[in-house]
């Protein structure tokens, strides 16, 4: 045998390779270099091991169970025999029986009593044995480990360990939820839990003409115009516009008073033409989707100039993506603008997000672009519309006639989407073709049918 052979074996045992004078035998002498291995030892911790085992059975930690239970029941039992003393003690033959019964159960109640202090002691004297054995079998074991010079048992022992360590780590993972993000919220107001009103509710001056459009205020408004309301009607096909229409207060726009026309194309439909209803205007500039191709325009209110900046390739637009609800659809709703406290939101769907609602931001640049996208689970077709606010997604759907739900949300800083909220929006008209909420006034406003509804939208 090959000296880095013999080494590879444990250095516990000593190999002697030698050779007879006669050149016939071959004797390999194998010398055991430590103290012999105490196997009775061992045998003594088993059995010691098997008897702890048999002294400590089930029955007698069930039997304290059982115990326990036999008082309680007595005890009940004890109670509702002294409110019938209470109740019907006439001073008579009566009240003498029931007293009688209630000496009987007490005396009852006694002896469980007994019975259990004595269970209790003994088992306390059997645990306080049965860890003094165990005790002694731990250090005897630790004992025998000093002869693993392999180290098979400890290595086993850490495996084990570790293997432990491993599934617990593994659990926490399951369980803990989502560390908290340390960015702070979007807005210390929390969550909105619901939705009163309508506050407002009236035609504009188009009348019924219109029933698809948008209204709203601005809620980052230029110098001097604080007080004004925006209105776009989609005058062509329900599906087009070609100008924003600004009033200088709530009662001229419900009053149809003194209307300030922008133009944003010369014709109607044709490039630079809204399409959808679902425009918002946010710092002076109205943010809408372009007319014929998947791209987020921005109509400049001042300069009377439109800049764009594409979608994703494969975006839907022109009805191909629309929202919707049983078996109809909000035409050219491909694509919906939405303003909260950090700025403006544009959501549509692409096919390789199977028509599930993609949001991404908008950022204010010249020319805009999209800064963050979140790709969600929730179909764009089962909503009826959505809006942003504190970064969250929230979106509709038509209950009945009388009521639209928010029952959906997505929580662009943990990513939690829920599918449960129940917050119902009461409604004057049968469909809502647009949604947007003002962070400044914390107001959604509505296009319903050709009315104009807002709504006070309540936090935590
Ligand atoms: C102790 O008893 C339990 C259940 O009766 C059994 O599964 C276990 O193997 C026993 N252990 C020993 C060391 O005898
Ligand atoms: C502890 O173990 C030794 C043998 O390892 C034995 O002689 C002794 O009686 C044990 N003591 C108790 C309290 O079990
Ligand atoms: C609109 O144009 C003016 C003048 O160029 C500019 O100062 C302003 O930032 C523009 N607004 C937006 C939202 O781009």
């Amino acid at each position: 045998m090959k000296p880095s052979l013999v080494s590879a074996w444990t250095a516990a045992y000593f190999l002697a390779l030698s050779q007879s004078v006669s050149g016939k035998d071959c004797v390999c002498e194998l010398k055991n270099l430590q103290r012999p291995f105490p196997t009775e030892k061992l045998d003594t911790i088993l059995t010691e091991a098997s008897q702890c085992n048999r002294s400590i059975t089930s029955s007698q930690i069930t039997e304290v169970d059982v115990l326990m239970l036999g008082v309680q029941r007595r005890l009940d039992q004890l109670e509702k025999s002294v409110s019938v003393l209470e109740n019907e003690d006439d001073g008579d033959l009566y009240g003498a029986v029931s007293l009688r019964i209630i000496e009987l159960e007490l005396a009852e109640v006694q002896v469980l009593l007994g019975k259990l202090k004595n269970t209790i002691k003994s088992n306390k004297q059997l645990s306080e044995i049965t860890a003094t054995k165990l005790q002694n079998m731990t250090e005897g074991m630790q004992e025998l480990e000093g002869f693993d010079l392999s180290y098979v048992v400890s290595k086993q022992q850490e495996n084990r360990r570790m293997k432990r360590q491993l599934a617990e780590c593994q659990q926490e993972l399951h369980t803990t939820p989502q560390t908290p993000t340390l960015h702070p919220r979007r807005c210390p107001q929390g969550q909105l839990v619901n939705v009163n009103g309508p506050r407002t509710y009236g035609l504009t001056q188009y009348g019924t003409s219109y029933s698809y459009g948008a209204w709203g205020k601005d809620p980052k408004p230029a110098p001097g115009k604080e007080g004004m309301y925006w209105l776009v009607a989609l005058t062509r096909s329900n599906a087009y516009a070609n100008f924003v229409r600004h009033y200088s207060s709530l009662s001229t726009i419900l009053g149809g008073v003194g209307p300030v026309d922008s133009p944003i194309s010369s014709s109607n439909p044709s490039t630079n033409t809204i399409v959808g209803p679902n425009v918002v205007q946010y710092g002076d500039a109205l943010y809408y989707g372009c007319y014929n191709t998947p791209s987020v325009c921005r109509f400049n209110i001042s300069t009377r100039t439109v800049t764009k900046t594409p979608l994703p390739q494969n975006s839907g637009f022109n009805n191909k993506f629309p929202f919707g609800h049983l078996d109809a659809t909000y035409i050219y709703t491909d694509l919906d603008f939405a303003t909260d406290e950090s700025g403006v939101w544009v959501v549509y769907t692409t096919p390789d997000n199977f028509g599930n609602v993609i949001l991404s931001e908008v950022l204010e640049g010249s020319p805009p672009s999209l800064g963050r996208s979140w790709r969600t689970s929730l179909h764009k077709r089962t909503a009826t519309n959505t809006f942003m606010a504190c970064g969250v997604l929230y979106a509709t759907r038509f209950l009945d006639k009388q009521t639209e739900e928010i029952f959906y949300s997505f929580d662009t800083e943990t990513m939690e989407e829920r599918y449960d909220l129940k917050i119902h929006l009461k409604k004057m008209q049968t469909n809502i073709q647009s949604l947007n909420y003002n962070p400044r006034d914390r107001m959604l406003y509505a296009y319903s049918n050709s009315y104009i509804v807002s709504y006070y939208a309540v936090f935590q």
